[in-house]
């Protein structure tokens, strides 16, 4: 699976049931975020490789959708197990790839477990349904409609950087339950623990050609894979150019985008503000900030506001900042390119007369996490989405105001609303524009269960472990025609 050269592990990447090195000869170096040195090498592929992958994929698929379901929940659940038995060695490699803190790692491996697990739960507990003729206008009794849902064929998964495992194993697990046969492309920077996933995959004895990980970068075979005619449905999580580049290649496939967002906590006069500031701070800043439900702006009623920013301020100044090996929340950006980005968010809202109230600090790609009041509608951070540790405080006189701020951005991904007032919680809740809205909590994605939206520039279609079984399936009837 790995050679070792100069102490440096070189990953091969997986397809019909084997480890193997690129033809291209090509490897990509991926450095630690935090540790500033590479921690190994992956395979560039070739697009020779892809077809081949691909190939592997359909030919397997056929076999594998008419196994038993049953067969196919028990490799399922010795991948959750063999996930949990290499929990410490995947947790070690998601630490120093993608610089997330040991505990929040481990976690994020177990997730993924339990994630398996309720899926088959799930996909055991679905069933067809069927329908009689004679319940339409002029139908007859004699005819029966069976409808079962049936898998797609070949999947591609594409998965983001910051939940390497777990929001990979979201888009494998539903697609090979229900039979499909998946083309794994992870983020390159994420790629090794993506491949370490893999690697509880192979162990579990997964039939040969059903999982193919194709390492590479998106930029160079990303199109190539995306147009390519043996894919038959793409489940995409990434950032929302991205995703809007790929819907626009994929021709007649069925898609679900999982993109940015811009989450606000709208912050009503009548709130528990310690209660809400706990949440917003947990919600903004933790593993930096870099969760698409991040909370990315706060919306505060005038007259709460400088009560809440003062309970803000001293909580963000007791955050840990540092190395994700020390446990700290608050750890270096992913690259130096993501700090540049968030550091530029930072210094246009300063120039254009937001202050400064805590952060505004920077260590190459560690930002320090920034409190910035008095954002207006004229700054960038009150717009884009930095997928860093900076949260801009906007005043707002009603809830009229912070429903428009916050339905004039081009995300709709999550809302958090705070506040005693439970009628006004769903007034505000039905006015927003986003997949979900949390009424006194932290945007989040959990329970993996719970259907989870995003809208406008925050994506499209459903995730959440039943919608995404129904999304890597489709509905066929059979009609029964009794004879007389
Ligand atoms: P990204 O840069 O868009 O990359 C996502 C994936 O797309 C990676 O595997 C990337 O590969 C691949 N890719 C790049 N160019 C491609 C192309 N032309 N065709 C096909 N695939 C291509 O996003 P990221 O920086 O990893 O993740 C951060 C973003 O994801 C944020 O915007 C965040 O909000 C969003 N996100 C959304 C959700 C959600 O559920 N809504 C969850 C997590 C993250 P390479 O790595 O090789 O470039
Ligand atoms: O980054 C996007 C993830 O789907 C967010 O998951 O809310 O559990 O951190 P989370």
């Amino acid at each position: 699976m790995t050679t070792e050269v100069l102490n440096l592990l070189t990953y091969e990447f997986y397809a019909n049931g084997e480890w193997k090195e690129s033809k291209s000869g090509e490897t990509i170096e991926i450095r630690s975020p935090y540790l500033n040195e590479p921690i190994g090498k992956v395979q560039s592929i070739s697009q020779e490789e892809v077809d081949e992958a691909i190939h592997f994929a359909q030919a397997a698929q056929k076999g594998w959708a008419e196994n038993s379901l049953q067969d196919r929940a028990n490799y399922l659940y010795r991948w959750a197990d063999e996930l949990v038995n290499m929990q410490d060695e995947i947790a070690e490699i998601i630490m120093k790839e993608v610089g997330k803190s040991l505990k929040d790692a481990r976690n994020e491996v177990l997730r993924t477990s339990d994630f398996i697990r309720y899926t088959v739960e799930e996909a055991l507990h679905m069933h067809g349904e069927s329908m009689k003729g004679d319940s339409f206008p002029g139908g007859s009794k004699s005819k029966i409609a069976i409808i079962e849902r049936v898998p797609l064929g070949v999947v591609l998964a594409i998965s983001p950087f910051n939940y390497p495992v777990n929001l990979s194993a979201a888009k494998i697990a539903p697609a090979l339950i229900s039979g499909n046969a998946v083309i794994f492309k992870p983020a390159t920077q994420g790629a090794i623990s993506g491949i370490k996933m893999i690697e509880a995959l192979h162990k579990a004895g997964l039939p040969k050609g059903l999982v193919n990980i194709i390492t590479g970068r998106g930029s160079v075979i990303g199109d190539y894979l995306v147009e390519h005619k043996g894919i038959n449905m793409i489940s995409f999580t990434g950032g929302t150019n991205t995703g809007v580049r790929l819907a626009k290649k994929a021709a007649m496939i069925p898609l679900v985008l999982e993109l940015g967002g811009k989450d606000p906590g709208i912050v009503r006069e009548d709130a528990d503000l310690k209660e809400a500031a706990k949440h917003i701070i947990s919600g903004a800043f933790s593993y930096s900030g870099q969760r698409c439900t991040a909370i990315k702006r706060v919306l505060v009623h005038e007259k709460a506001a400088d009560e809440l920013v003062d309970i803000l301020k001293e909580e963000i100044e007791k955050l840990s900042v540092g190395s994700p090996e020390d446990g700290c929340t608050v750890v270096p950006l992913i690259d130096g390119g993501s700090a540049d980005f968030v550091q530029g968010l930072i210094d246009d809202a300063i120039e254009k007369g937001a202050i400064p109230l805590t952060g505004n600090r920077r260590d190459r790609n560690l930002i320090y996490p920034t409190l910035l009041d008095h954002v207006t509608e004229d700054m960038r951070v009150a717009w884009e989405e930095p997928f860093g540790p900076v949260l801009p405080v906007i005043r707002v006189s009603s809830d009229e105001e912070a429903v428009k701020f916050a339905n004039e951005s081009e995300f709709g991904l999550q809302a958090s609303v705070f506040t005693k007032d439970i009628n006004k919680a769903f007034a505000i809740a039905d006015k927003i524009e986003t997949g979900s809205v949390q009424i006194n909590g932290r945007t989040e994605r959990g329970p993996d269960h719970f259907p989870f939206i995003g809208v406008k520039g925050s994506g499209l279609g459903v995730q959440g472990i039943r919608k995404s079984i129904e999304s890597m399936t489709r509905e066929k009837v059979t009609v029964l025609n009794i004879a007389d």
